[in-house]
């Protein structure tokens, strides 16, 4: 285990197992329908998760990215900047968002009136966790890896200062790293 977490909350071999699970729902829920879904993935967080995530879909999907962050040191906290938009046109198409964790809930509600804007017909979301203590707005994803307390986690894509994504584990971060 990495010097700086306190203790692993889910072992890697969790992480597959789930992945494994959440991509058969998806495929079965999927599978009739018409057009294949597009999978927006939120960078950089999501990119371990997407990747397990997708051997387990027996679909003929595609994959995008997006990159936004939030307005520093205005009010209007839901608001969000475009770091890097979508390759391609959504209109008409399914999207099914890809993230690493649901905390406030604030991207995820921005990023998904987002896709509706730009043409999309459904947006799901799916999360690798979901820390609902933390939830700011009204907002579930509708495929849930693991719901977790509210403590500062890293690994499997989540970072502390871009640090740490790379474990294979989702631990908790020693508080004296950020206290
Ligand atoms: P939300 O808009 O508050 O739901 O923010 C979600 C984003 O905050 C995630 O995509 C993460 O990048 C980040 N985040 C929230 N909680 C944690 C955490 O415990 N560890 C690392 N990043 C986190």
């Amino acid at each position: 285990m990495h010097q700086s977490v306190k203790n692993i909350l889910v072992t890697h071999e969790q992480i597959v197992a789930r992945s494994k699970e959440l991509g058969e729902q998806i495929t079965n829920e999927y599978k009739n329908h018409e057009n294949k879904p597009l999978l927006v993935a939120l960078l950089k967080g999501s990119v371990p998760f997407l990747a397990e995530l997708i051997k387990h879909i027996d679909l003929d999907i595609e994959y995008d990215f997006m990159d936004v962050s939030s307005y520093e040191g205005t009010e209007s906290i839901g608001d969000i900047r475009i770091i890097k938009d979508l390759d391609r046109s959504i209109k008409n198409t399914e999207i099914i968002l890809v993230e690493d964790i649901v905390d406030t809930g604030r991207t995820l509600e921005t990023v998904k009136k987002l896709m509706v804007q730009k043409g999309a017909s459904d947006v799901k979301v799916v999360t690798l966790l979901d820390k609902p203590d933390r939830r700011v707005v009204d907002i579930t994803a509708e495929y849930v890896g693991f719901v977790i307390p509210n403590e500062f986690v890293i690994g499997f894509g989540l970072d502390f200062d871009q640090k740490f994504r790379n474990l294979p584990y989702v631990g908790v971060l020693k508080e004296e790293f950020y206290k």
